[in-house]
């Protein structure tokens, strides 16, 4: 996902782009670009691959300038290059854009008869020779920005510095989030809290179709007719230490190792460690008992949370649970019935297919939930009810520590459900909710399996493809693990139901093919024990998760050799896949660093998809 920062301020401005810059390359990206006025107008700098990149062509050419914008790219239209790189210029109009313009073509070849040249391959260039020709026609500023907007189709957040307006930088939100960033006499824009955090911490965030005239200490902003409209500044709570490494070598590493403590916020914003139940206002925000069927809609890492919780929503609750990928859901006219609640499981809050989803359940009529990490995003604004993970600022674009709390918010709500509906009394929500409030501590404990997962992680990296075993909960696991070796390490790995083996996937299993089991000592183990044997009598090379070391099966000849166990806590079945996401995360993130692969910001990747 593209980065945006806009600035007008009274000091030199490109030191500071590069420092909101390089707060955002989290998101994910491979280009980098700045303009800025200066005395001989609107100048660039553009640098392909990281931002150190870019630092050294502003050394190179420096810019004098306090006003100015600056843009990550994460490309779609057109090859990561210099050329393609924002911001794009062509007239009097400089851009920087978040999202994908989905009409760029037809306008793009209606200017181009008209005799214009394009210096790039991107969608975003024609936003440039729009609003150029708009403002060519003498129309005042605020008409040729509305009606440059009119006319794009798609998902956009932008920043726009235009020549002749010294001091003001345009902003617009479609689809793609926009912070305004109040500074006192200073004026910012972003994509988010975090790209003006280094500035202030006071921010209004754009709705749906809002664009915004920016100036030296004002911000007029006017909704999608036009009107101009008040959106409320607050104070966000995105500061510098949030997002630094610490003495971590990535903040994945660091976040992996924050579970103990983003675990214990997300489930003490459910449950009430006093009472030992589910909060009132967790009860009172939501009736269960209405419900005949819940709908989680997500992607990725969010997907699998959903798909966990689905065991403990039916298991518990006897509530039916539909899981699906956002990207399929809408486009197969599911069928919907009333009661429905559809639940979007989102980390940024952002994700376009996601969101996208989210909508159309909206305009079935359905009521909606959003089970969210950044509670200003436009799912959590957007939804009926807005369930939040306390997870923090995540930056490794692999999810790790939201992940766990999403499964520590959507199991409190498990048995919320299940209180609501009658299926358990006050004693098993009490007793529930303890065993749920006992998982940070498990996690801790998890980390403590670093050593163990360190020395296997040689042998793996050194693997083709992995495969990836779990039952019941860990079945979703076992993908979710699949996903984060892969994402980060770029091994091919799949995640498999057990079960699911005999049926096709065993016919891959060799000496060369290391095989992930995870195994909580629950009332499947042992037919998971029974797959461990059928790994390894075709000479399968197990790696065996489990609270339960003394019940693995005993193997023979070269698999009793390569056979490799590593003993997790113990724990209620619950939360196992809770308490076994961390030896899975730590085995892909192992494994990547030694492979020495960018682990924070893994090749093609993204923080947030907010293009479908
Ligand atoms: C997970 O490690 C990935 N970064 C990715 O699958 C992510 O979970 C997915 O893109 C959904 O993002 P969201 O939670 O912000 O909606």
């Amino acid at each position: 996902m593209c980065g945006i920062i806009g600035i007008i301020g009274n000091e030199p401005v490109a030191p500071r782009l590069l420092e909101s810059l390089r707060r955002l390359e989290y998101r994910g990206y491979d280009s980098a670009g700045i303009a800025v006025q200066t005395a001989k107008g609107t100048e660039r700098r553009r640098a392909e691959g990281k931002i150190r990149n870019l630092e050294t062509a502003i050394e190179d050419e420096p810019l004098a300038g306090q006003v100015g914008i600056g843009h990550t790219r994460w490309a779609t239209h057109g090859a990561p290059s210099v050329r393609n790189a924002h911001p794009h210029h062509f007239g009097q109009v400089t851009v920087v854009h978040n999202g994908i313009i989905e009409n760029f073509a037809e306008l793009k070849a209606g200017l181009m008869a008209q005799g214009e040249v394009y210096d790039s391959d991107t969608d975003t260039e024609v936003i440039a020779h729009l609003l150029n020709a708009e403002l060519a026609t003498g129309a005042p500023l605020r008409d040729a920005f509305k009606a440059t907007l009119d006319r794009l189709h798609g998902a956009y957040a932008l920043a726009i510095l235009i020549d002749g307006e010294d001091r003001t930088i345009l902003g617009a939100r479609r689809g793609s989030p926009l912070v305004v960033g109040w500074g006192g006499d200073e004026m910012y824009l972003g994509s988010d809290a975090l790209a003006v955090g280094p500035f202030t911490n006071r921010v209004s965030y754009l709705e749906e179709g809002d664009w915004v005239v920016l100036g030296q200490n004002s911000a007029e902003i006017h909704d999608a007719a036009g009107n101009l409209v008040n959106r409320p500044a607050v104070t966000v709570s995105a500061s510098a230490a949030l997002v630094e490494k610490g003495s971590y070598r990535h903040f994945m590493e660091k976040e992996v190792h924050e579970q103990p403590e983003s675990t214990q916020r997300t489930l003490t914003a459910y449950l009430d460690p006093v009472t030992g139940g589910v909060r009132a206002d967790i009860k009172a925000g939501v009736d269960f008992s209405t419900v005949s069927r819940l709908q989680i809609i997500a992607c990725g890492t969010a997907y699998y949370a959903g798909s966990i919780a689905r065991y403990a929503f039916e298991k518990l609750a006897g509530l039916p649970v539909d899981v699906e990928v956002a990207s399929e859901f809408r486009y197969r006219s599911p069928a919907m019935m009333p009661g429905v609640l559809a639940v979007a499981v989102s980390q940024s809050g952002e994700t376009a297919d996601t969101l996208a989803a989210l909508r159309w359940c909206q305009s079935q009529g359905l009521k909606t939930a959003a089970v969210v990490n950044v509670h200003t995003s436009t799912m959590a604004r957007e939804a009926d009810l807005l369930w939040p993970t306390h997870a923090g600022p995540e930056i490794g674009v692999a999810s790790t520590k939201a992940f766990t709390a999403q499964l520590s918010a959507l199991l409190s709500l498990a048995v919320t459900a299940a209180a609501q509906r009658g299926r358990i009394n006050a004693a098993e929500e009490g007793r529930l909710a303890q065993v749920l409030l006992g998982a940070p501590g498990l996690i801790a404990e998890a980390l403590g399996m670093d050593g163990d997962i360190v020395r296997i992680t040689n042998d793996l990296s050194k693997a083709r493809d992995v495969i990836y075993l779990g039952r019941g909960e860990t079945y979703p696991l076992a993908l979710e693990g699949a996903l984060k070796l892969k994402e980060i390490s770029y091994i091919h790995a799949e995640g498999y139901a057990a079960g699911e083996l005999k049926h096709g996937p065993i016919a891959l299993i060799d000496e060369n093919t290391p095989v992930v089991v995870i195994a909580p000592d629950d009332e499947l183990f042992e037919k998971t024990a029974s797959n461990v044997q059928e790994v390894a009598a075709r000479g399968g090379r197990v790696i065996m998760i489990t609270n339960a070391p003394q019940k693995v099966p005993t193997l023979s000849g070269d698999a009793a050799k390569s056979l490799k166990v590593i003993q997790a806590p113990d724990c209620d079945p619950f939360i196992a896949a809770l308490v076994y996401s961390v030896p899975i995360q730590l085995l892909a993130y192992h494994t990547a660093v030694h492979k020495g692969t960018d682990v924070d910001q893994p090749r093609n990747l993204a923080k947030s998809v907010t293009v479908e």
